[in-house]
């Protein structure tokens, strides 16, 4: 997608050469008087455009307008949440017409946040998913422009947030791909090209040295697929050398039969999904090698399948993780946390400043939250306060859930150190408290993203989050660090937009 960010006024919008115009208009505002302003104004007194966000008014070839296609979108009180709900419903509204070009004019003063809730919307409701398709349609929607009343003060909001659209859409794409294009050899390469973009490096490991460094956990669900186990290490460097990384760790089973302990046939399709945390790591490393920001970042991959064969991982099967604890595998479904809590040891190695995983981990979750928040577990207030604000920053929402010591009484195990499930209450604290086990004594959150990574229905599909959510607590951390450090030397690339 090409993106563009543009000063224009009403007035110069209507001279843009674009498919289809849509123009943006908050409630209350004072239109000047040109062509669309003229069509807003009066629009408005007749009660054909109402305040409310969403609300649309198209308009075919109008006088003194350059685009065939118009749409006046109501964007309510301008809030970001209304300025999504208002881009979302005029880009589905001109997209049946086929247009190349899109412009979003705001008939208003546009702000940081309005922008990036435009932009990131209008991407959303532009994405078309290809992979699999025999006759890959091109993507009706090559550009986007954004006009806004002054380019200037936006430009670096901007850029940021196309490069965080471009690691949602990896994600996206990565989630949307079926199990059998989507293995983890096939997840490890689209890894290894992310090591193209600058200060992004990339290791995968295979079975034989997993099992070396003693993850007994994860090597176990691997054994039942024949599909070799992976495990990524990416690695950002955009801070000195002796800057403790933030750590990401990404469930990635690219397909969740549930093993031994099977799932039911309805909706076992969307068991692709279950590699979605994974997906999300991957989104940001690219958005991360786009931006250059002044931070270390670590991404920790565990992938493999969940399958059921002779080799499988049976019910009451005893494991040893990396750790040393050996855990009871009370149900194989419950194989997330299995190949977590290995990645979370081998996190260790880091020395952290802070450990977050990601994971599509438990249906008690998306019984708990639904998919508007994603479930936020973390051992660190400061981490938790953070990663809500990411949320909200980003229009990626979490929600806080407990970790008191009471929800893990029902883990303990008569035959191993630990069980990997408890009884069917609670089942996402539970998860969340096994996994706290592994998590050291480093500053540690987990998101649940379950009921949040994808949708299902009829708008069956990833979703791309929490690359929003993950991307702005990371930039956060890196505009504090550079509060905090000592002035840095110029950094080599040009790309480079961090607060130097
Ligand atoms: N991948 C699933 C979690 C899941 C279920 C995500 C439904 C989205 C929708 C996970 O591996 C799983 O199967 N969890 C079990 C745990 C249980 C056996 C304790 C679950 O949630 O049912
Ligand atoms: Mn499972
Ligand atoms: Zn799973």
């Amino acid at each position: 997608m090409d993106f563009q960010l543009k000063t224009l006024s009403t007035a110069q919008a209507a001279n843009e050469k674009c498919d289809a115009l849509i123009v943006l208009v908050a409630a209350g505002i004072t239109p000047s008087k040109d062509a669309i302003a003229t069509s807003i104004a009066e629009a408005r007194k007749a009660g054909d455009l109402p305040d409310k966000a969403g609300k649309l008014l198209a308009l075919y070839r109008p006088a003194g307008v350059a685009a065939p296609r118009v749409v006046l979108a109501s964007v309510g009180d301008g809030k970001p949440v209304s300025v999504r709900t208002g881009v979302l419903a005029a880009v589905n509204a001109v997209k049946s017409g086929d247009p190349k070009r899109v412009l979003i004019v705001f008939a208003q003063a546009a702000d940081v946040v309005g922008l990036r809730s435009a932009v990131t919307a209008a991407a959303d409701a532009s994405y078309v998913y290809t992979a699999t398709k025999s006759k890959p349609e091109p993507r009706s929607i090559r550009q986007l422009g954004f006009g806004v009343t002054e380019a200037g003060p936006l430009r670096e909001a901007f850029d940021q947030v196309t490069a965080t659209v471009a690691g949602i859409e990896l994600a996206k794409e990565w989630g949307n791909r079926p199990g059998n294009h989507c293995t983890p050899s096939l997840l490890a390469d689209a890894a290894r090209k992310l090591a193209a973009l600058p200060r992004v490096k990339c290791e995968v490991l295979g079975p034989k040295e997993v099992e070396k460094l003693g993850m007994g956990a994860f090597s176990a669900v691997a054994q039942g697929s024949a599909e070799p186990l992976r495990f990524i290490v990416l690695r950002y460097q955009g801070g000195s050398k002796d800057e403790a990384p933030v750590v990401l760790v990404g469930k990635g089973i690219t397909f969740d039969t549930g093993g031994v302990s099977l799932k039911p046939a309805a909706e076992m399709d969307e068991m692709k999904f279950d590699m979605c945390g994974a997906a999300s790591v991957l989104g940001v490393f690219r958005a991360l090698g786009d931006i250059q920001p002044a931070l270390n970042v670590v991404g920790l991959i565990p992938t493999c399948e969940n399958m059921n064969d002779g080799r499988a991982l049976k019910p009451g099967d005893v494991v040893t993780s990396m750790s040393g604890q050996t855990i009871e595998v009370l149900n194989t479904d419950a194989e997330g946390r299995l190949i977590l809590c290995d990645a979370l040891n081998y996190a260790k190695r880091f020395d952290p400043a802070a450990v977050i995983d990601i994971a599509t981990l438990t249906g008690a979750c998306v019984v708990a939250l639904g998919g508007v928040r994603s479930g936020l577990f973390a051992s660190d207030d400061a981490l938790a306060a953070a990663l809500e604000a990411a949320g909200e920053e980003a229009q990626d929402r979490c929600w806080r859930m407990p970790l008191d010591e009471d929800y893990a009484e029902g883990l303990k195990s008569n035959f191993a150190d630990v069980a990997n499930i408890a009884g069917r209450a609670g089942g996402a604290v539970t998860a969340a408290k096994f996994l706290q086990r592994f998590a050291g004594d480093f500053t540690w959150a987990h998101l649940d993203i379950a009921g949040t990574a994808w949708k299902s229905g009829a708008a069956k599909g990833a979703t791309g989050r929490p690359v929003g959510l993950l991307l702005s607590y990371l930039l956060e951390q890196a505009r504090k660090s550079a509060g905090k450090a000592a002035p840095r030397k110029a950094r080599k690339s040009t790309k480079s937009r961090s607060a130097t």
